[in-house]
């Protein structure tokens, strides 16, 4: 269960005059995601989507409002008086705030994350990238061996259609393709959350619709297998936002993003991508975008 609770974030930016000022990326987005949903983010461009989702993953302190998963924080609010500052840095011996995450609760959360640049190391080929990643899950979780971490890097290759490439660079992929490599080294982990930025924006429509139903696929095995994986995905796709949702949520236009609308998708299991009560909760969305769409362009006559 990931809870997010009043979550705010606020930067402090420069200016023309190159004058400190403050900008709102996130205010106020409380989101609940129960073992084995998935919810989708969606809005236009700006308006914090991708803040939030690496707040979800500890990646970035809210400014207010806190994250916890299965109960537990995901990172520990910041002292706000001396004294609390004096015992947290006692306690983790560090300066960086966002270090506590990193070394008490994260690796124990099983979080994967797809960032919207995939964060891929150029210098690894495919399956080094995965055998990277496993790697690090290992330290702490017993010993796997080289080869079966190879063994689990091709299963997941295969899945994502890239078993030809595992000796490939990133730089000899094509842009879809390195987003099938961030997907596998994600799935490789086998993580209980999956938050993912735009997952499938550089893939063509076709192998678009092949992932989508491969990563239903691996949701239901999950949860069948009762070990349930739950998914935060930014999408900037309508259709797809609501096929593979349980709940979409809409942000009103940024910078300053809030959460304008959610839309409960309580449709069974496997969908069809043409059933009509599908494509009428599609066009909702639609119309509410495209509302805000208007919105916009009225304010910049
Ligand atoms: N580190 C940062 N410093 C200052 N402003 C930021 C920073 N990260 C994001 N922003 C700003 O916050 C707003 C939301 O950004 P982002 O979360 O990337 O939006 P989205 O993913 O929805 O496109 C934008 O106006 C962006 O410029
Ligand atoms: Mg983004």
């Amino acid at each position: 269960m990931i809870e997010a609770r009043g979550i705010s974030k606020f930067f402090s930016v420069l200016n023309e005059k190159g004058l400190a000022e403050g900008l709102t990326a996130v205010l106020n987005v409380s989101l609940s995601v129960r073992d084995g949903a998935v919810v989708s983010l969606l809005g236009p461009s700006g308006c914090g989507k991708s803040t939030f989702l690496e707040i979800l993953a500890g990646l970035q302190a809210p400014t207010d409002g806190e994250v916890r998963i299965d109960g537990k924080l995901v990172l520990e609010p910041l002292p706000s008086t001396r004294k609390e500052m004096e015992d947290y840095k006692r306690r983790y011996r560090f300066i960086s705030p966002l270090a506590n995450g990193v070394f008490t609760n994260r690796p124990r959360h099983d979080i994967a994350m797809i960032f919207q640049d995939y964060a891929i190391f150029p210098w690894m080929t495919a399956m080094q990238n995965i055998v990277f990643a496993l790697k690090l899950r290992a330290s702490g979780h017993g010993r796997s061996g080289r080869a079966e971490m190879a063994e689990k890097a091709r299963f997941y290759l295969n899945k994502v259609g890239l078993a030809e490439a595992e000796n490939k660079y990133p730089s000899q992929l094509s842009g879809g393709m390195r987003q099938r490599l961030a997907l596998a080294r994600a799935l490789s982990v086998e993580p209980k959350i999956i938050l993912m930025d735009e997952p499938f924006a550089a893939v063509d429509a076709l192998q678009r619709e092949k992932l989508q139903d491969g990563l239903l696929r691996l949701l239901d095995d999950a949860r069948a297998g009762a070990a349930p994986i739950s998914v935060v995905m930014v999408s900037h796709d309508v259709q797809e936002a609501v096929y593979l949702s349980d709940e979409v949520l809409v942000f009103s236009p940024g910078p300053g993003g809030t959460v304008r609308n959610r839309i409960p998708v309580a449709l069974p299991r496997p969908r069809a991508r043409t059933d009509p009560a599908l494509v009428e909760i599609q066009e909702r969305v639609f119309a509410i975008l495209q509302y805000d769409l208007n919105q916009e362009s009225m304010y910049s006559i």
